[in-house]
């Protein structure tokens, strides 16, 4: 044992302090002092070795050396190349610079830890918010006395002095062209809707893609009301056969609506709205209130400042919102900050149907004739229902994360309305920051508008500055 012991230490030691460690010991074994011949290949070898290994070095550091150069011009050129040669842009793809980029000019989300959680935030000189945890889906939060009375008060005032206009008009056109323009048959329709697909359209098949017919949102209640005026449930089953759907033509349905009348209730949204713009010029009150949504959002301020003005919302008694996504694709409101102006006496909660739910299925908002999306009827029965409070804020992610600090998918639990008010008025407010899901085409926007000899846009230059400088968002 001692002896082997010693024998491999003396072979581990022997090639120790040499340079040439690993070819020697075979050597070593091989009786190659004996030949010359072979010791001179063995020199060869080694020395064929060495030059390919410092080839490679020397390749490797020409690489390095014209691929960075390449990156160091495509780089500083802001202007787009344009020709589009193969060459230039293979020599761009493996440049991480693109996407890095994009990374670094991220969209902030806070942090909701869990419902229940309170987290201080400073939005005024010498004053602390509280805002609390609502729900995680979708992402929403309170923060009382956001606002205070008198910002409450001027706003309701400069918006009665600009005069509300009705947010839905009572008649809605053009609905008859859409019909044209879906170029279905009957039978399309039908098996569209005929969702469990057992050759009957039930109430919830018919109203889960047609809850609003020229504006007006139709109850359970309604359609039996129609199907009864046009004769089409001819063996009064309640479902539609083929058959039968064919009486209730969009041409037919549309007349019965109109020939029925319609009342202020029956359409998705009873209220009265303006919009007061928030730049400068605007009202001190107005450019507090967006600064301060800038600082509770942590949001890049070119992104609140290029967003809509506020809008101001005035229910009557009796007024509602049935539940809605206030974002689509024609708008992409990134968040919704919602503002209460006054306290309700009597309902008017914001209701949020399936807050916090384990899963969401659009179809099954509507079940035994109850539709969750309905805020006249069913607010009881939304998962989270906030109370209009005086100057209270909520504010909620329209969007989720696409993991990359950027605009990601809607979120489908996002879904709120307006409860009806049962006593009194109800004022909101609705803050919405736009976000373009497009990133580069954000980014194009904002250098665009930062570009305009404005000169009404002295206060946005700090914004202006955020878009030429990008490491200014690194830290946000
Ligand atoms: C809205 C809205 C809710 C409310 O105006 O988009 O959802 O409580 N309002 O008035
Ligand atoms: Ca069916
Ligand atoms: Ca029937
Ligand atoms: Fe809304």
């Amino acid at each position: 044992m001692t002896d082997n012991q010693e024998n491999t230490d003396a072979e581990d030691a022997s090639p120790s302090g040499s340079p040439t460690l690993p070819l020697r010991p075979p050597c070593d074994r091989l009786p190659c002092h004996k030949s010359s011949v072979c010791s001179r290949s063995y020199f060869v070898v080694v020395m064929v070795f060495f030059h390919v290994y410092i080839i490679n070095v020397i390749a490797l550091l020409f690489y390095v050396h014209y691929s960075s150069g390449q990156e160091d011009a495509s780089s500083s050129s802001d202007a787009p190349t344009g020709g589009g040669q193969p060459q230039r842009s293979e020599a761009r793809r493996p440049s991480p610079s693109k996407p890095d980029f994009v990374r670094d000019v991220s969209l902030t989300r806070i942090e909701g830890i869990r419902v229940g959680h309170v987290q201080k935030v400073s939005l005024v000189p010498g004053r602390v918010h509280e805002m609390k945890t609502l729900s995680l889906k979708p992402l929403l939060f309170e923060i009382p006395g956001f606002l205070s009375e008198d910002e409450c008060r001027v706003v309701m005032q400069l918006a009665q002095l600009k005069g509300l206009m009705e947010s839905q008009l009572m008649v809605q056109e053009g609905q008859e062209e859409l019909a044209k323009e879906l170029d279905l048959s009957p039978e399309e329709i039908f098996n569209l809707l005929d969702i469990n697909q057992d050759g009957q359209l039930q109430l919830h098949e018919i109203l889960t893609h047609s809850r609003v017919r020229d504006g007006i949102w139709l109850t359970p209640e309604n359609l039996r009301e129609i199907y009864d005026g046009l004769k089409a449930d001819k063996d009064g089953d309640g479902l539609l056969s083929q058959e039968e759907f064919r009486l209730l033509s969009s041409d037919a349905f549309q007349r019965f609506l109109l020939e029925r009348g319609v009342k202020r209730s029956q359409l998705v949204r009873n209220s009265r709205h303006t919009w007061l713009y928030q730049g400068k010029g605007a009202h001190r009150v107005l450019q507090e209130i967006k600064e301060r949504v800038t600082r509770l959002t942590r949001l890049p301020a070119a992104l609140v400042d290029l967003s809509e003005p506020l809008q101001v919302v005035r229910y009557e008694e009796g007024g509602h919102y049935h539940a809605h996504h206030d974002s689509g694709p024609t708008s992409c409101r990134y968040i919704t900050v919602l503002f209460y102006l006054n306290s309700v006496d009597g309902g008017g909660e914001t209701a949020f149907p399936v807050a916090d739910n384990r899963t969401y299925d659009e179809v099954s908002l509507i079940q035994n004739d109850v539709d969750l999306m309905d805020t006249r009827r069913n607010c009881d029965k939304s998962n989270l229902r906030v109370k209009p409070t005086k100057g209270m804020a909520v504010f909620w992610y329209n969007y989720l994360s696409d993991g990359r600090g950027w605009v990601g998918e809607q979120d489908e639990y996002a879904l709120h309305g307006g409860c009806v008010v049962t006593r009194g008025t109800k004022w909101v407010a609705n803050k919405w920051i736009n976000v373009d899901p497009d990133y580069q085409r954000q980014a194009r926007y904002q250098q665009l508008v930062s570009q305009l000899p404005d000169d009404e846009n002295d206060d946005d230059l700090p914004s202006n500055a955020d878009v030429q400088n990008p490491s200014i968002h690194q830290d946000l």
